[in-house]
């Protein structure tokens, strides 16, 4: 049984997955400490995070390239256990400038294992992803796939997990679980977190969205010619807050050392019209499309094969895709413009960090950066 006051550092915790990872731990009973860079994200999430939760955090504003950075915030704040989210992410863009992607995401990670082992602070949950597969060679998708992603992006995915793999082999005092995401979708129920995408979305959902809010005009489905039953792409798509459960369940079964490497998918695959049907029956609205030629580097179909992860962490997705267009749809409509906007409250958060740990973590990284300091306000940022 983990005390509740176990101090838990979020990397990328400002972003779509991670304020709903953030949220899993605090309504657990975790206390978090949130790292972000905040290149893609905005920390008005935290703000919502915490009056969902009713419970502070701790944002520091860093880089995980910034070792000495991380160092002082795993010591300060006395983490226990990290759970890595923080990196670049889009397929596309990491072709075009796959060393930022190296840069980031390897690097990045390497650094900040090297803090945590100065640290000594040795259970890592990683966010990998079923890119690392791939064109399946068979399906569902199971751990023990082939390894072969077709991209930048997915490549840094694949090298970090040798690399922890690796670090395992060298200290039997290392506990960590690769994740496999499948297609996160979805936003907490209170329709107050969720994805906000900047500029266009390439993603599916956040598409769908904008198109049924009346942002976009239509959505452009790629290819209706595939061999899948309505020729349109099929895809897992997994509730995010079944996703950030998942986190959950990862760090409370690392008790072996060594490395876990688990999908987290639901096992269904469901088609690009199935997904505008559903949302168009969740929103009431319609979603029109056409259809266009197929995307460059998109597979027929890609979902996982879950059993491994109800045997290792006895986790499995409960959400179903209505659930999941439902919940989508209320972020939207309750955020048109993401968190675009909203102002940033200095106060009102809820204080149930112990205040003698949350001086000391906050003093340890001051630097006169400006927002630095105002995280130092704690828990009321993002
Ligand atoms: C993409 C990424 C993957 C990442 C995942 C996370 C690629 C090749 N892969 O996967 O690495 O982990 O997102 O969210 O980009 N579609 C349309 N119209 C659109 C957008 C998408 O028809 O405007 C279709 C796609 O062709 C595909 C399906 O919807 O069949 C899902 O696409 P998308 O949401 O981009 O996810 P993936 O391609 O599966």
């Amino acid at each position: 049984m983990r005390k509740l006051s176990e101090m838990i550092l979020v990397t990328g915790g400002t972003g779509y997955i991670g304020s709903h990872v953030c949220i899993a731990l605090l309504d657990a009973g975790f206390d978090v400490v949130v790292l972000d860079n905040l290149s893609n994200s905005n920390q008005t999430s935290l703000e919502r995070v915490q009056s969902i939760c009713g419970r502070s955090l701790v944002f520091r504003h860093a880089d995980i390239r910034h070792e000495e950075a991380i160092h002082a915030i795993l010591r300060s704040c006395g983490v226990t256990a990290v759970i890595h989210l923080a990196g670049l992410k889009a397929v596309g863009d990491s072709n075009v400038r796959p060393l930022s992607y190296y840069e980031n995401n390897v690097l990045g990670t390497m650094r900040l294992v090297s803090a945590m082992k100065r640290a000594n602070v040795k259970t890592l949950v990683f966010s990998s992803s079923a890119t690392v597969y791939g064109i399946p060679k068979y399906l569902p998708l199971d751990e023990k796939h082939p390894l072969c992603p077709t991209n930048p992006y997915g490549r840094t995915k694949l090298v970090i997990e040798e690399m922890l793999k690796d670090l395992c082999r060298s200290d039997d005092d290392w506990r960590i679980a690769n994740l496999r995401y499948f297609n996160p979708v979805g936003a907490h129920e209170s329709g107050l977190v969720g994805e906000d995408p900047l500029g266009l979305p390439d993603n599916l959902l956040p598409f769908v969205a904008q198109v049924a809010i009346g942002r976009r005009e239509k959505l452009q489905i790629w290819g209706n010619d595939y061999d899948t039953p309505d020729g349109t792409g099929v895809r897992d798509f997994i509730h995010v807050v079944d996703l950030a459960s998942g986190h959950l369940s990862a760090l409370r079964n690392l008790r072996q050392p060594g490395v876990l490497t688990v999908n987290l998918g639901t096992g269904n695959g469901s088609s690009v019209l199935d997904i505008v049907r559903t949302f168009e029956a969740a929103s009431g609205r319609s979603v029109p499309y056409e259809i266009k030629e197929r995307r460059a580097g998109d597979v027929a179909a890609c979902y996982a094969d879950p059993t491994f992860a109800m045997e290792a962490l006895g986790w499995k997705s409960t959400r179903s895709l209505e659930q999941m267009c439902a919940d989508h749809w209320r972020w939207q409509l309750q955020n048109p413009d993401g968190y675009h906007g909203s102002a940033l409250s200095k106060t009102g958060a809820v204080q149930a960090f112990p205040p003698s740990r949350m001086s000391a973590c906050a003093s340890a990284i001051r630097t006169g950066d400006a927002e630095r300091i105002r995280g130092e306000h704690t828990a009321h940022q993002r």
